[in-house]
């Protein structure tokens, strides 16, 4: 009987290695098993945010601190990090900059709900490097995304936002839908979700402008919600030609084309939409924007800021749907200039770009060498290997090379020799602060896991 292989190897290997190496985890990490036990009984199932839960290995790993691209846990293991917060800190933990301007501004009130003066040179900064926008704060990319929804359903008077099959855009519940035998249905595993989605929703498949086209011709979508690569599945990139098409097609249709590059910020300086010439209506970026520090932004092409005016002079007064208390604080625009002016710099990101092609250079020649069935993909910084041939078309083709049995242990692999890498998928991200050394100890020890993965 022939065995069954997952990404070209052995299921029986790879539960084996998953269960040893779990125990070495565990036997390195005598502190931090004691810390859970007397304190994580309060959280909910002992995390306080419930994906935390999600990492391979058998206990979460307690940071005890992370400064540029390294992260130190509580039993004094350092740790290359090219997680880095899934981009909360693509520019690294606590830059200079950014510490020095939280640090400045700590003292000095942390929340008003009026603006400051960096403010104003927030705004102007954001214009600088996305585009001559009309810009809002919020919080998180997922409230971004949801108040860009609200100004394109309100410009509109449309109800529907399209989506493709397999995204993510934060916990945006109208983004929540999934295809189903070519149907729009509610992502299965939503909790407590009551509604059917697709009143509110069309998922269509990436790169397949046929279907935005037949989507669109119903006349009931609002706003076109993409990343311009899909990368919270295993990464797709856009064929060539596919978003002029998109451009074309919103266009031509009346809906509004919100690109939301909270993840393809690693493309380079003005995310994916400046270094590739893209036009989106509104422009949506979380995470890493103000370094680590909760930030988002999303702005409005000056012609669509217009069209909003307008819109909210007729609206009754009252509650809008949109902002949230301690949105737009001092802190948050501290650190925004910061990041904006010292941190998200040309040269940095020249350094994050050389650095990313040299981990997939070498990723690749590995995987060739073994000849394993995987691929790599790069969007600037981020890097991914996929278990899988490629390149993906969309969403099915994502959640099909998906492997979780096989990830789950080469990560836990990866942790085991010093590396650090995004939970849910293989996706690794290059930073200004990680070194030549950092990169070439990843590739050794990604090909000395696959190497011992594939031992009989
Ligand atoms: C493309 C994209 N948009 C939005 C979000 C949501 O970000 P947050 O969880 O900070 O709200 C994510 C999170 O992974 C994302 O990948």
């Amino acid at each position: 009987m022939s065995e069954t292989r997952i990404g070209g190897i052995a299921a029986a290997r790879i539960a084996a290695f998953a269960a040893e190496e779990a125990k070495v985890y565990a036997a390195a990490r005598p502190r931090t098993r004691a810390a859970l036990e007397a304190g994580a009984e309060p959280w909910l199932a002992g995390v306080p945010m419930h994906w935390m839960r999600d990492w391979p290995q058998p206990f979460p790993m307690l940071v005890a601190a992370a400064k540029g691209a390294l992260i130190e846990d509580l039993d004094g293991h350092r740790i290359d990090d090219f997680c880095l917060g899934d981009t909360g800190s693509m520019f690294g933990h606590s830059p200079a900059p950014v510490a020095r301007a939280i640090r400045a501004q700590a003292g000095a009130g942390l929340t008003y709900m009026l603006p400051t003066e960096a403010a104003l040179q927030a705004g102007q900064l954001l214009s600088d490097v996305f585009g001559p926008m009309r810009w809002q704060m919020a919080t998180t990319a997922t409230d971004a995304n949801r108040f860009a929804l609200r100004v394109a359903r309100a410009v509109t008077g449309r109800p529907k936002v399209l989506v493709f099959d397999g995204c993510y855009h934060g916990t945006v519940d109208d983004a929540m839908v999934c295809l189903e035998g070519g149907k729009t249905v509610s992502r299965p595993g939503l909790v407590g979700q009551v509604e059917d989605l697709s009143r509110v929703a069309v998922a269509v498949p990436f790169n397949d402008l046929a279907a935005v086209e037949q989507a669109l011709a119903a006349g009931d979508v609002a706003a076109i919600l993409t990343e311009p690569v899909m990368t919270n599945s295993c990464m797709v990139l856009p064929a060539p030609g596919f978003h002029d098409g998109l451009r074309d097609l919103a266009t031509r249709y009346g809906a509004v084309l919100i690109l939301d590059e909270t993840h393809t910020i690693s493309s380079g300086l003005g995310g994916y939409t400046r270094v590739h010439g893209l036009k989106p209506d509104i422009f949506v970026v979380g995470k890493c924007v103000a370094g680590g520090v909760p930030t988002a932004v999303w702005g409005l092409t000056p012609d669509l800021a217009d069209r909003f005016a307008a819109y909210d002079a007729t609206r009754p007064s009252g509650h809008s749907g949109m902002g949230t208390t301690l949105s737009a604080n001092p802190l948050q625009f501290a650190a925004l200039v910061a990041t904006l002016s010292q941190v998200m710099t040309p040269a940095n990101y020249a350094r994050m770009e050389a650095g990313a092609a040299r981990l997939c250079a070498g990723l690749s020649k590995a995987v060739s060498r073994r000849k394993l069935p995987w691929h790599v993909v790069r969007v600037g910084a981020r890097v991914e290997f996929i278990c899988a041939p490629g390149p993906l078309r969309n969403g099915f083709d994502a959640a099909r090379a998906h492997a979780p049995a096989l990830e789950a242990a080469l990560h836990i692999g990866l942790l085991n020799r010093g590396c650090l890498i995004a939970p849910f998928h293989n996706m690794m991200l290059i930073s200004p602060a990680t070194t030549r050394a950092q990169i070439d100890r990843l590739i050794a020890a990604s090909d000395a896991v696959t190497a011992q993965l594939l031992e009989t």
